[in-house]
């Protein structure tokens, strides 16, 4: 019902007041506009009236600098007196839970009237979302700054909306993970899943045990008080930190420092090839779950999320299996297999992890019924591993379908629901699925891409853990997705500007407009990046021009969109003609970049794109023109065409044509025509 009024509340409010209210992402739960406008201008106050904190404060004067920046007059962001009058009041009721936990109340409802501007919310959490919300809707004319009337009403449809971010595998300085804080809070993810521990780089300082970092990180961690200052960081962004330390596989980087907690002697370096490693903790001994009690003891004071993730994914038990000793102690336990000896070693943990308070999350293979029902399951090796977890009455959370690493468009994410319609969980099991967490693993993203691996497509995960299911128009998703971009980009989140930059970093003198143009129709493989054919490892730079490219890159989707409307609107003409300009051009790169390519090798390296784009073009050109004309094309032709395409599917060099399927359809309605 409260959707339906949305839609008549977008069809017919006034449309400047439509359009900005239309630009939020996430989409609130409920929105009704109004037709007024509430100016923002040098007489803006703000008042706090019932409960107020520093972490409130905080968050108004945040908020208050960014209203600034883009109205670009001077604010006032300390708070009015009681009493007096105010553009904003925020009311909020209390401070919400000291350790922010799934069940905190982060609603918040927000009146805009021309008279003022009123945010009310149960805790602070719920006020931090307002306030974001708030700064979406500002907008402009010719002559004021604004706010259009509207009462929204707002609450998450998940209360598990995380990201991972992997800082085993290339480390994140602080500043980069804070930046990324800034992007999820104006999306509203709450969770951010650290993967500390990695087989190529132990990343925090242990003072217990120093030898992690020390030997296991080539100098790169982060310090205790770095550390808890990012958890702060977050707090105050309505964001908690829930930290992964990997174990019992992923893990070499602990044994460079400490041999004896694995299965064979030292010494151990850090990895730097890719793929789960063999290296391992040994699960029969004693001692080892003395020094992971000791360590966590030690980590627990600095991450109070009630929630500790161990990791557990991709434990094949290739060195247990070699070591005659545990191979005699798995029998004499009764194990049969080495899932149950990783079972084991899970009940231990959690043993360990309740005498610190903690609740046990992994990866789903640890999915196992000698498991305690209060652990936590992370499905990422498919969706049926949710189904059986919440079925099994686990507790879960969705990252199978929400692997940015992986270059999928957007609308792969987007519409990736972890609660389908379709859903055969009964009520019960669908209330144990929290929500769901996009991954951003590292091994082919470092602090230099990773703003544009994330984003924008992150934004897309977000508004689908936080809006109502029935939220799903991919057109609309993109519309906002672009907005988004601009709003990350002015806080310095670099997703416009990346290639650009990175381009720059082996052609700093000379003309970008042809690179340019060639990025914003190429993308990265699917997942691995080569060198030369050959699998790169931990030390090869990610400063190629694949690393300059990007994740669905804008010109797909806008191809997408004219190809539809071409075929949808009988061969509209100005769909035709706009897909004319775009082939053409696309084409006439080759000759240019192969110039460049003389300069510089890394730009030969685009040089197998650059040709299947020229062939791509040409056939999108010619299947066109067919359709256009009703004449058949010969069948050589659409033989070769076909053939074609289906080889630019796959990466040429390392890059991947973006538009091949759109042309795909031009030729399959050429195909129709032949038929
Ligand atoms: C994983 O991607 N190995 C959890």
């Amino acid at each position: 019902m409260r959707f339906i009024l949305l839609i008549h509340c977008l069809l017919f409010a006034p449309f400047v007041l439509r359009a900005q209210v239309s630009t939020l992402m996430p989409v609130p739960s409920s929105v009704l506009p109004g037709d007024g406008r509430l100016v923002i201008d040098t007489t803006f106050r703000v008042s706090v009236t019932r409960f107020s904190d520093d972490r409130l404060q905080r968050a108004i004067a945040r908020g208050v600098r960014r209203l600034e920046e883009r109205v670009t007059v001077p604010l006032v962001s300390t708070p009015v007196p009681a009493g007096e009058p105010a553009t904003l009041k925020i009311e909020v009721a209390g401070a919400g839970q000291r350790v922010q936990g799934v069940d905190e109340n982060e609603s918040y409802r927000l009146d805009v009237t021309p008279a003022g501007a009123t945010l009310r919310a149960p805790t602070v959490v719920g006020a931090i979302h307002g306030i974001e919300t708030l700064l979406q809707l500002v907008t402009s004319d010719a002559a004021t700054h604004f706010i259009p009337d509207v009462v929204i009403d707002d609450k998450p449809r998940f209360p598990w909306r995380g990201l991972l971010v992997d800082v085993g595998r290339h480390f994140m300085p602080v500043e980069q993970v804070k930046k990324t804080l800034d992007g999820m809070a104006m999306v509203k993810l709450n969770v951010l899943h650290w993967h500390l521990s990695e087989d190529q780089g132990f990343r925090v300082e242990s003072k217990r045990f120093p030898k992690l970092h020390q030997l296991g990180s080539d100098g790169e961690y982060y310090t205790q008080e770095q550390l808890r200052d990012v958890v702060t960081y977050a707090r105050d962004r309505g964001i908690r930190v829930v930290p992964e330390f990997d174990m019992p596989g992923h893990s070499t980087a602990w044994f460079v420092g400490y041999p004896q907690y694995t299965t064979r002697p030292g010494p151990i370096k850090i990895r730097r090839e890719w793929g789960g490693a063999d290296a391992i903790f040994d699960p029969t001994r004693e001692e080892v779950y003395t020094f992971i009690d000791r360590f966590i003891g030690e980590m627990v004071r600095i991450f109070p999320d009630a929630y500790w993730h161990i990791g557990g994914d991709e434990v094949e038990g290739k060195h247990w299996n070699a070591n005659r000793r545990i191979v005699a102690w798995r029998r004499r336990q009764g194990f049969r297999t080495n899932a149950d000896l990783q079972a084991h070693f899970n009940r231990r943990l959690t043993t360990i992890l309740t005498r610190h308070k903690r609740r046990m999350i992994g990866w789903d293979e640890i999915l196992n019924p000698r498991l305690p029902k209060q652990t936590v399951v992370q499905s990422w090796r498919g969706t049926n591993y949710l189904r059986d977890a919440a079925k099994a009455g686990f507790t879960s959370i969705l990252s199978a379908p929400y692997y940015l690493d992986h270059i999928k468009p957007a609308s792969d994410f987007y519409l990736a629901d972890p609660v389908p319609r379709t859903t055969d969980l009964t009520p019960a099991e669908q209330a144990l699925v929290l929500g769901g967490e996009a991954c951003m693993w590292s091994e082919f993203v470092s602090h230099e891409t990773t703003d544009s691996r994330l984003w924008p497509r992150l934004g897309a995960v977000a508004e689908r853990l936080w809006s109502p299911g029935e939220i799903t128009n991919v057109a609309d998703m993109y519309r906002r997705l672009d907005i988004l971009a601009g709003r990350l980009e002015a806080r310095g989140i670099r997703v416009l500007t990346h290639s650009e930059r990175m381009l720059r970093k082996f052609y700093p003198v000379g003309d970008l407009t042809l690179l340019d143009t060639l990025l914003t129709v190429v993308q990265p493989p699917f997942f691995a990046q080569t060198l030369n054919g050959k699998p790169t490892n931990q030390l090869q730079p990610l400063t190629r021009i694949v690393d300059a490219a990007r994740p669905d890159p804008p010109a797909r989707w806008l191809t997408e969109r004219l190809v539809r409307r071409f075929v949808v609107n009988a061969f509209d003409s100005a769909a035709h003609d706009s897909l004319v300009t775009l082939f053409a051009r696309w084409r006439d790169l080759a000759p240019g970049v192969e110039a460049l390519a003389r300069q510089a090798t890394e730009i030969g390296e685009a040089l197998p794109a650059t040709m299947a784009l020229q062939r791509t073009s040409t056939i999108g050109l010619e299947a066109l023109q067919h359709v256009r004309r009703g004449t058949r094309p010969d069948s050589t032709w659409l033989l070769t065409a076909s053939a074609d395409l289906k080889r630019y599917e796959t990466p040429q060099g390392l890059l991947r044509v973006a538009i091949v399927p759109e042309v795909r359809k031009l030729l399959a309605l050429l195909q129709g025509v032949v038929q």
